[in-house]
């Protein structure tokens, strides 16, 4: 647990050490915490004095983020975005699946009530519930969960089992989970609903390299009611040809 990094207990066929969080907020203590943020609240203030004062009045974010729960991948921090900026949704692995009511009332009232204009669902490189998925290893509550990634990987196992390894695999696996959630997410009846009264918005696939900090489109946007079923198998199908 020292090096932040858990070795995967039953020595799993990928050999995968899944990411645990740092245990830097241990060694902070709460007190320091509340002295950062009191010093970071001050610097915003000596920039633009009346900056909490409007955010408190409204927020109008213009963006939905719906991202892996992840430590390493704050909405905010990688776009360089202030607090008003993003409305955000973070789960292990950056589902969109039509059971879950957390998820689907942060999409509605983004769409019915913030009228934002841009829904992001935002994957990333070695993602520790996209490698458990993978590994298939027991961990509990959560293997109900990565069952939807599973599922993923099941529809394109004969493309998966010809990539050269095990790396390679979870980093498609990362990719792809995320053109099939903005598939989801484009199927949701409350993205239909919009699409179909003429709101302007539009639904995207990002992901990001943890280990360099860049976004990087996965080029599967969506903005009207067109089908985007057998477009995006299609595109995840060449998508995995092409990593061969
Ligand atoms: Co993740």
């Amino acid at each position: 647990m020292h090096s932040g990094q858990l070795d995967c207990a039953t020595g799993c066929a990928y050999g995968l050490r899944y990411a645990v969080e740092p245990r830097r907020v241990e060694q902070l203590k709460l007190d320091d915490l509340l002295t950062r943020n009191r010093k970071w609240a001050d610097k915003i203030i000596a920039e633009q004095p009346d900056f909490f004062e409007q955010l408190a009045r409204q927020q109008q974010p213009e963006l939905l983020w719906i991202g892996c729960a992840d430590s390493r991948v704050p909405a905010n921090e990688i776009m360089g975005l202030m607090p008003g900026e993003v409305f955000v949704h973070r789960n292990v692995a950056n589902l969109v699946l039509h059971t879950d009511l957390n998820c689907l009332s942060v999409i509605q009232y983004a769409v019915d009530v913030l009228k934002v204009k841009h829904i992001i669902v935002t994957g990333h490189y070695s993602c520790g519930g996209v490698a458990a998925a993978l590994a298939n290893e027991p961990m509990g509550l959560i293997d109900n969960w990565l069952r939807n990634i599973q599922d993923v990987w099941r529809r394109y196992k004969s493309y998966f089992d010809q990539l050269p390894d095990d790396n390679a695999r979870v980093a498609r696996l990362c990719e792809v989970n995320v053109m099939a959630q903005v598939m989801n997410l484009a199927e949701t009846t409350v993205v239909q609903a919009a699409w179909q009264r003429g709101q302007k918005l539009a639904v995207h696939g990002w992901i990001y390299g943890i280990d360099n900090g860049i976004l990087k489109d996965l080029d599967v946007s969506h903005q009207d009611t067109s089908s985007i079923r057998d477009t995006m198998d299609a595109r995840i199908k060449a998508h995995l040809r092409d990593a061969l």
